[in-house]
């Protein structure tokens, strides 16, 4: 397995793309939260249960969440306990959002049914589309720590079983439905990437 300190990778919450956009305070209303089914009075509990670099889950937790993440990679998992601990010590909001944060490292299908998670969000890797396509420098260097999610399919059908509630898969905006995966209930579509939401109750109000 690769060795931390070998890879360029940091997790970084308070400078870069996540810190800008956590200042800027986006809502509720972009499609990730409404996915997760954030609404008027409605802050779900949610397992990511595919944590990588935790932008998701820390903007779920940046909303109110309160957010378990679980990786599986050694490496990741490690690079994102250091990322959370700088965004802890910065204080402030950051470190408020982190305190809603709990950071597992495990394997999601044996996890899941013991989290009883309201919300699963699935965000596995997938193959590249295409050998010769440009890909992100960052999303080449995960590649080379975890691989291909080949298993996430069976993590789908943990995660059906396991949420109270609903579970959300992100996945490319033109990607192939998993394999004997029932429909979504409904898709929220983005630019390049789109949730797939598979309701199972609503979700109970939030107490005040
Ligand atoms: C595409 S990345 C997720 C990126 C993440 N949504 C973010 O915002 O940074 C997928 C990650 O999920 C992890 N993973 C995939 N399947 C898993 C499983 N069954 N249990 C735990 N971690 C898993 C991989 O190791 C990888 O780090």
């Amino acid at each position: 397995m690769q060795k931390l300190e070998k890879t360029p990778l940091i997790v970084d919450f308070v400078g870069g793309a996540v810190g800008h956009r956590f200042r800027a305070g986006e809502g509720r209303r972009q499609d990730l939260p409404k996915a997760a089914g954030f609404a008027s009075g409605v802050t779900p509990q949610i397992v990511d249960a595919t944590a990588g670099l935790g932008r998701d889950a820390f903007f779920l937790a940046s909303l109110g969440a309160r957010v378990t993440l679980v990786e599986r990679s050694e490496v990741m998992h490690d690079l994102l306990a250091e990322g959370l601990e700088r965004a802890r010590a910065e204080g402030g909001r950051y470190a408020e959002t982190v305190a809603r944060m709990t950071l597992i490292h495990g394997e999601s299908r044996i996890l899941l049914p013991q989290l009883n998670p309201q919300v699963v969000l699935i965000d596995p890797m997938h193959p590249p589309r295409d050998k010769t396509a440009l890909v992100k420098k960052e999303m080449r260097l995960i590649r080379e720590i975890v691989g291909t999610d080949a298993d996430s399919v069976e993590l789908m059908e943990v995660a059906l079983e396991a949420a109270q509630n609903r579970v959300v898969l992100k996945w490319p905006l033109r990607g192939e439905p998993m394999p004997g995966v029932r429909k979504p209930s409904y898709q929220i579509l983005g630019k390049s990437t789109r949730y797939d939401v598979f309701v199972k109750a609503k979700i109970p109000e939030t107490a005040a």
